[in-house]
């Protein structure tokens, strides 16, 4: 079903930045997964190779998923939006509304016991419109049966170095709520 899903999302044309990507970057990882990532939106490199997150801040991410113990290849790693905003800008209300849909069937069909979302745009979009990362993140809500928690985006974390260590925390929690 998650075939299905990722070819009809290739192949779509919804939006206008069908007409700047490289490539569609649908989402990767173990279909199966208990914890499914979502960032905001492919970035130069993902949009050159098609994967999400392999970029700088996805070595990043890469480093404190390992600093807790969750290997990559076990949980599921996808974006609000599939395809790269021209210079990185963020996605605007249009792209996200286009898009979300097929966010919204990767989460039915995965269907994962912990949501985590990368950065502000995500964390708005999933758990709350007006959430602000500084005073909630690390925060697990339950909704639906589902946990759902944000921190800060590894590419945040690159310009901003002082939120690394609220960071890990939060990753431990993450790391503490899948094995429990
Ligand atoms: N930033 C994101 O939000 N997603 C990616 O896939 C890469 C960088």
């Amino acid at each position: 079903m998650l075939e299905q899903l990722r070819e009809r999302c290739l192949a779509c044309r919804a939006c206008p930045l069908a007409e700047t990507r490289t490539h569609v970057v649908f989402g990767s990882g173990d279909p199966g997964a208990d914890i499914m990532f979502v960032g905001e939106a492919p970035g130069k490199n993902e949009d050159l190779t098609g994967e999400p997150f392999v970029g700088r801040a996805g070595q990043l991410l890469d480093r404190y998923l390992e600093a807790v113990g969750i290997p990559r290849e076990k949980v599921y790693i996808t974006n609000i939006i599939k395809c790269r905003p021209p210079q990185n800008r963020d996605p605007n209300p249009g792209e996200q509304e286009a898009c979300i849909g097929y966010l919204r069937e990767q989460f039915r069909i995965i269907s994962p016991r912990i949501v985590v979302c990368l950065g502000r745009i995500a964390a708005q979009k999933m758990i709350d419109p007006n959430f602000r990362m500084t005073r909630q993140h690390g925060e697990m809500v339950k909704k639906g049966g589902v946990l759902f928690t944000a921190t800060y985006h590894p590419a945040a974390l690159l310009r901003n170095p002082a939120y690394k260590a609220d960071t890990l925390q939060d990753f431990k929690r993450i790391a503490e709520a899948a094995g429990s």
